[in-house]
């Protein structure tokens, strides 16, 4: 079982957003998921279509259960859905911190809840509130793994700092060994900030942000209030495929030997990028996705055979083309839907509308002058 927690002390940065539609597409995948809302406001519950004021019994009495009064968490789920369980707020959960307070091993109460459920659940999803109090503390020590979402409003110097410092107190804080792995949420790589903020996160986090970059759709919010997780609301937005990619992400890091043979083939540069002298590597990934073509200026926009990319398993399509140096604009062509490549924040406006991803190819002779330049 993985417990992943997903933190932030700032507010609306996406905690819910990643929390709830990540769960959604790891149940998508068939493994089985709770998600535990810690947070009194009960976004997360919303999210999932259950009233917290309907709820019976919701994660506070599991928290403040005692000796005469013991409720596990076991007796709160409500299933919400194929492989995915709810454990739901309330806003009494605000009143847990004083209540426990002085009470040894508060912080502890989450973690001995959760034991036990190991056999029922491959993946515990923990949505936070945006606070370091006791109830993000209760998860973060019952977490192995943090997704910590970032989005561009809190971005400025200031912002990457105070994320370096949360990140920092969340892995002290948990009192354990942490993994944390930041997420770009409601980035658009169209816009100039959004690539350079996303170039900051890559910067100052390296291999640990989570390479998937959540785009920003108005389906978030529509899907959110109608309780719907956007997967299963809107199942062919932008932002559900990533949702989608973020789930793979995620199970990519299970120890499975066919996931791990899997990731391994996957290169962590951006596709698509040169793997042999004159020949392009294009990689698509889509678990929902059947046929995949990359059409461009290099083949004249013409989905034929050579444009196929052939189906790796797991969702991942590939192919190699051979191309001159030059500067190419493409899309990728999905289940007969134009798409631009998510993975390339390079990307110019198409003459009928949308944009086009832009690539380009390098020749020998310009990357040596380039180089001598750089070297006077
Ligand atoms: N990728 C996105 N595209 C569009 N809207 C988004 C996206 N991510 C989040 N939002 C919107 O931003 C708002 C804040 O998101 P969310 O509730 O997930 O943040 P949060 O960190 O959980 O907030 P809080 O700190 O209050 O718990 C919500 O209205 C949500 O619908
Ligand atoms: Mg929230």
């Amino acid at each position: 079982m993985r417990i992943l927690a997903v933190a932030n002390q700032k507010g609306g940065c996406g905690k819910t957003t990643v929390a709830v539609n990540l769960a959604c597409a790891l149940a998508d995948r068939g493994r089985r998921v709770l998600l535990v809302d810690l947070d009194p406001q009960a976004h997360a519950t919303a999210a999932l279509g259950v009233d917290p004021a309907e709820v019976h019994q919701n994660l506070y009495d599991v928290l403040t259960a005692s000796e005469d009064r013991q409720v596990t968490l076991d007796r709160i789920l409500i299933e919400r859905g194929e492989n995915l369980f709810l454990a739901p707020s309330a806003v009494f959960l605000s009143a847990v911190e004083q209540e426990l307070s002085g009470v040894p091993g508060r912080e502890e109460r989450l973690l001995k809840a959760i034991r036990g459920l190991d056999q029922f659940f491959r993946y515990i999803i923990l949505d936070c509130p945006p606070s370091l109090g006791l109830l993000t503390f209760n998860a973060l020590r019952a977490a192995g793994e943090v997704l910590v979402p970032v989005e561009p409003s809190s971005f400025s110097l200031r912002g990457i700092q105070l994320l370096q410092d949360s990140v920092e107190i969340l892995e002290n804080a948990s009192g354990h060994a942490l993994r944390v792995y930041p997420i770009a949420n409601n980035i658009n790589l169209r816009t100039r900030f959004g690539r350079a903020v996303l170039e900051e996160i890559r910067q100052r986090f390296g291999e640990r942000a989570m390479k998937t970059i959540i785009p920003p759709s108005t389906r978030v919010k529509e899907a959110a209030a109608l309780g719907r997780p956007l997967p299963w609301f809107d199942p062919s937005n932008s932002a559900t495929r990533a949702f989608k990619n973020l789930a793979w992400e995620i199970l990519s890091q299970e120890e499975e030997p066919e996931i791990k043979a899997l990731e391994e083939r996957i290169e962590s540069q951006a596709s698509p990028h040169l793997v042999e002298e004159g020949q392009v590597l294009f990689r698509y990934q889509d678990p929902q996705a059947s046929t995949v073509y990359v059409v461009g200026e290099f083949n004249n926009w013409t989905p034929n055979q050579e444009a196929r990319l052939e189906p790796k398993g797991q969702g991942l399509f590939e192919t190699r083309i051979d191309l001159k140096p030059g500067i190419y604009q493409y899309r990728f062509i999905v289940d007969g839907r134009w798409v631009e490549d998510p993975e390339n924040p390079r990307t110019a406006p198409a003459p009928f509308g949308g944009v086009n991803s832009v690539l380009e190819v390098r020749g020998e002779k310009e990357k040596t002058q380039e180089e001598a330049e750089a070297a006077s």
